[in-house]
């Protein structure tokens, strides 16, 4: 059975209820349980967290067996260097999801440390992303 992970960073604990203009109403609890019931062959599991250092404990905890990372950081995708080193020192891929279009954003949201050491990204999707991203670690 494959085993990935879902990681969200900052503020994504509010889905649902922050800015839904953006971010759309549903909350990822509910989003996740659709994932779960559609991807029923996979080990799909999820985790969230608001702190920089929980996000790079979980890519070390899983990043040297898990099949694939499926990555939203939030706001730290801008900021985080320590995030961009623990995604190059694991073996595991990781998929950047981002649910609205960064790049149709303010500037300082076009930028991503991220991303050169990801295997791809998803951007503008809205929740769908993690869903398309699922479908590119079945192949
Ligand atoms: C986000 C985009 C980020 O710029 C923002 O800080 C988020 C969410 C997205 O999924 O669109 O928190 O990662």
């Amino acid at each position: 059975m494959k085993q990935i992970l879902i990681l969200n960073g900052p503020n994504l604990n509010l889905l649902g209820v922050r800015e839904q203009g953006i971010y759309g109403n549903q909350s990822f609890e509910s989003y996740f349980q659709e994932l779960k019931s559609r991807y029923d062959s996979l080990d799909l599991t999820y985790f969230q967290s608001n702190s920089e250092g929980q996000i790079i404990d979980k890519i070390h905890e899983v990043g040297f067996s898990y099949d694939g990372i499926i990555l939203n950081a939030g706001a730290y995708t801008h900021t985080s260097i320590a995030i961009a080193d623990a995604i190059a020192g694991i073996n595991t891929a990781v998929i950047e999801v981002h649910i609205s279009n960064v790049h149709n954003r303010e500037s300082f949201r076009q930028h991503s440390y991220l991303s050169k050491n990801c295997k791809g990204i998803i951007v503008g999707f809205g929740l769908d992303g993690y869903r398309l991203a699922i479908e590119s670690f079945l192949k």
